[in-house]
């Protein structure tokens, strides 16, 4: 009987940390949200390819470009937004826009 009970809760505390460890995957990374951001945070200065922008500064690369740089990854893109270079500055954001932004430009990514 006691062990039952022993039983019953480990399998609750299980359940429990089983449905806080699935939390990120209900909050995948949202392109367009990141496509939103883009076009209010970033598109003073890079072309953020939401259709309604005709250019941005020449000296900037394209969210577009940046997509198909060789070997970009969302950890790289968000890397560089963490800490950009000069003169790019440091945009505060909360983690999830990072991914949501990283997941909009990569969707600029030409096929191969
Ligand atoms: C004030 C202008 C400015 C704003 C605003 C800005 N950037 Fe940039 N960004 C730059 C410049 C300039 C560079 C190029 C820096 C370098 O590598 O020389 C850059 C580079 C980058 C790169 C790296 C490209 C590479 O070479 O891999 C990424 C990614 C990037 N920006 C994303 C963003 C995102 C996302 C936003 C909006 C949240 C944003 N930037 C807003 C100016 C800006």
């Amino acid at each position: 009987m006691h062990a039952r009970i022993v039983f019953s809760l480990g399998l609750v505390l299980l359940l429990g940390v089983r449905v806080v460890l699935a939390g990120p995957v209900t909050s995948a990374p949202d392109p367009a949200h990141g496509r939103d951001l883009a076009g209010r945070l970033c598109s003073n200065c890079h072309l953020v390819g939401t259709g309604q922008q005709q250019q941005a500064n020449a000296d900037i690369p394209s969210f577009h470009e940046i997509a198909n740089l060789q070997g970009q990854t969302a950890g790289g893109i968000m890397a560089h937004i963490i800490l950009p270079k000069h003169p790019m500055p440091t945009i505060p954001l909360e983690k999830s826009e990072l991914a949501d932004l990283a997941a909009y430009i990569l969707s600029l990514r030409d096929p191969e």
